[in-house]
């Protein structure tokens, strides 16, 4: 009995070990000592100090965070950097006019003198990554109150971010991993002169749009170009017409042989947020709560923006962007719930908690530390269930409705009145003021807000029976809905605007839905929110201790990681199985003339017909897409997906429907990243194009002894 009790414990053991092949977002500079061996046995060819290393250029050295919200990577020796097309989108949007629209059309610079400039738009280079724990956790007791300790360590922080030795246009900053029970420094270099050098027409770059996303068969060559551009010591320079380009430490080589099934593959990136720690309860909260609500709001909102959009021609290119950016999520949501479900995350979860109940009741020390955890976390969460809830609702109701988003700002340009930089706050309200009517229709507006608030005001807030009628009092009563008067009245008398607020109707109501929300919710939310906290943190302390043949990868935070995997397609459900890679002829399988999401451009069906694929296409096609099992999430959009020997093979994008779960669940099995193939990429440059100049920049290579 014993013995068979002690097989299955070495059998769930090796399970959890080797279930982790493809899950996790390491820390590169970990790497050596957590993941090197590993990746080596998986066909890796290069070390983990070619992947990291401080004393010599590395490819780190060739990734940048791009904007804050996606990565790039630097693809030759004058900076040329490669992203995704809709993580550049908008500059490429910034840039088109009717006589030039670059979206439709796509852009091309045919020489550096043509690369067009983008203030905002910048990328940040990370020079090196500390473990600073010790100092950040400096005079910090385990008796602290939540908010006492997050002070401490913020004053840590500080502390460790200005002692950080850097040179003087280098930053530092601290973040919290492993929900704060480490921190690291990092050491960056941000350049802010980032030019677009080229975009395919969105009828490549975003094929398929919302249909084909977060979906796989996928056919779409989701990238851009652009070049960063540095003083003439090589530093970060704000934009000057006698900037050039940035010669980088590290450049990707690009690989022309391509991919075949299992292949190793790794993606080096800067991935957002992932919650993979969670306990059972707050995963079950989410499919069965928070997801269903946020989908049901969205859900509705999308329903009204399309009726107007159906009808409309001019309101449909207006809430273009808006209606992907919300069904983006929503459709990421409805995977997710999905896969949650069909993989069984929830009693996977419950049996890692059972597995880690009793190893802690076995040990008298963990008994007394962690016995109560599960049980305290369980509590915890059943207290959070409808404060989150009405978070939720609140979140996605009053960021739809757009008039609310308008009173956030104008109430932020009053409470700046008498600061020294009111006149540029001023200056750029006007600017956002401009871009808000660009894209605003109050008739769309009246009806989000008809639509969305009954699904959450009432009867909690306030007793409305008819919102139809309250909408139209609301929009017949306020000037701000008018894009005209309002923008005059910002240029010749913004007091006058700002004091509008105080007698509006519609303000009126908002500000009594943030005030119940402010009175009722948030109090008891935040302090709920701060035991889980403390509570995840312990708990997540527990798991690295408890299971110590483990090796644990601190949620996604924003920085640098790096995932591996292989080539692989999977069965998406009984009876379907996909392949790893499509090409062209999906293209053209899927085209439909004149369609908003499935055209395909005259040129590129050229191209098919005669197979005019250059170099790049392989046995008489041209591979578009492929997928492999790389644990990635947002953010990792741009990423570069990497061969064994660090060569560029494609670019990240997205991710499978079936397995979008990985946020909090990884399945080996269904989850799987999308990436556009890099051989596709240079084909639209050079052949579609017609921007070879380009590629002869670039360094194409041959690992697997092609041609
Ligand atoms: N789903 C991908 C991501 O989360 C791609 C989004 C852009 N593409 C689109 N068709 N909306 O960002
Ligand atoms: N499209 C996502 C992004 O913009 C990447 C897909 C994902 O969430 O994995 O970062």
């Amino acid at each position: 009995m014993k013995s068979i009790k002690h097989l299955l414990v070495v059998l769930f053991v090796s399970i959890a070990t080797l279930a982790s092949a493809d899950e996790g977002m390491w820390l590169p500079f970990l790497l050596e000592k957590l993941n090197e061996k590993q990746m080596k046995s998986l066909g890796m060819k290069i070390s983990a100090k070619d992947i990291y290393n401080i004393n010599a250029g590395s490819l780190k050295d060739a990734i940048v965070s791009f904007g804050g919200f996606c990565t790039g990577e630097v693809i030759s020796s004058k900076g040329l950097v490669l992203t995704n097309h809709h993580c550049g989108f908008d500059a490429v949007q910034n840039h088109s006019t009717l006589d030039h629209n670059y979206i439709r059309d796509g852009f091309w610079a045919m020489n550096n003198g043509q690369e067009l400039t983008n203030p905002g738009l910048y990328v940040t280079f990370i020079v090196r990554i500390e473990d600073v724990t010790k100092a950040a956790l400096n005079g910090v007791t385990a008796d602290m109150k939540e908010s006492e300790r997050q002070a401490a360590v913020d004053q840590n922080i500080r502390n460790i971010n200005a002692a950080a030795k850097k040179e003087s246009y280098q930053k530092a900053f601290t973040r919290a991993f492993f929900e704060g029970n480490q921190y690291f420094l990092f050491i960056t270099e941000t350049y802010t002169d980032v030019r677009l050098v080229g975009a395919p027409p969105a009828a490549i770059g975003n094929f398929g749009q919302d249909t084909d996303n977060w979906m796989w068969p996928r056919h779409t060559g989701d990238f851009s170009v652009f070049r960063i551009y540095a003083g003439k010591d090589n530093k970060p320079a704000d934009y000057s017409p006698d900037n050039v380009p940035y010669v980088p430490k590290k450049s990707l080589n690009i690989s022309l042989d391509g991919i075949a099934e299992k292949d190793f593959t790794m993606v080096f990136g800067f991935p957002g947020k992932t919650t993979e720690y969670l306990p059972a309860i707050a995963v079950k909260q989410i499919a069965e709560v928070n997801d269903p609500a946020k989908i049901a709001v969205r859900e509705k909102a999308l329903a009204i923006l399309n009726s107007f959009m159906r009808k409309d021609e001019k309101i449909k290119i207006e809430y273009a962007d808006k209606y992907a950016l919300v069904s983006n999520s929503w459709k990421k949501w409805k995977g997710e719930v999905l896969g949650l479900t069909r993989t069984d995350a929830l009693d996977r979860k419950k049996k890692y908690e059972a597995e880690f109940q009793k190893r802690v009741d076995a040990n008298p020390q963990w008994k007394s530390q962690y016995g109560n955890l599960l049980t305290e976390m369980q509590a915890a969460y059943t207290e959070l269930e409808p404060l989150g809830l009405a978070r939720d609702y609140h979140t996605e109701i009053t960021n739809r409705i757009e008039l609310f988003s308008l009173f956030n700002r104008i109430k932020y340009v009053q409470q700046s009145r008498g600061k020294p930089d009111y006149d540029n706050i001023l200056a750029r309200f006007r600017d956002s003021l401009n871009q808000f009517y660009n894209e605003y229709e109050p008739v769309v507006d009246k009806k989000l807000f008809e639509g969305l608030l009954p699904l959450y005001i009432s009867p909690r807030v306030k007793e409305v029976t008819d919102f139809a009628k309250w909408a139209n009092d609301i929009y017949d009563n306020t000037d701000l809905d008018n894009g005209k008067a309002t923008l005059a009245l910002a240029q010749s008398d913004p007091d006058a605007l700002l004091q509008s607020l105080e007698t509006d109707k519609a303000y009126a109501a908002y500000q009594e839905i943030i005030a119940d929300y402010n009175t009722n919710i948030l109090p008891r939310l935040n302090t709920v929110q701060a035991r889980i906290n403390q509570l995840q943190r312990t708990y997540m302390q527990a798991q690295i201790e408890v299971f110590k043949e483990k090796a644990f990868y601190p949620d996604a935070n924003s920085t640098l990681r790096i995932t591996y995997g292989k080539v692989n397609g999977y069965t998406a459900r009984d009876a379907v199985k996909y392949d790893f890679n499509s090409y062209l002829d999906g293209v053209i399988e899927k085209y439909i003339p004149g369609d908003y999401e499935f055209d395909v451009p005259q040129k590129l069906r050229d191209l098919y017909v005669k197979k005019d694929y250059g170099v790049y296409g392989k046995n008489g096609r041209m591979p578009v897409c492929f997928i492999a099992s790389n644990h990635t999430t947002g953010g990792n959009s741009g990423s570069p997906a990497l061969d064994a020997s660090g060569n560029l093979i494609g670019l990240n994008f997205d991710r499978v429907w079936e397995g979008t779960m990985s946020d909090i669940s990884y399945d080996p099995s269904i989850c799987r990243n999308i990436m556009v193939d890099i051989r596709y990429v240079l084909f639209i440059i050079d052949k579609y194009a017609g921007a070879g100049h380009l590629i002869k920049e670039m360094k194409l290579v041959h690992p697997k002894g092609g041609r």
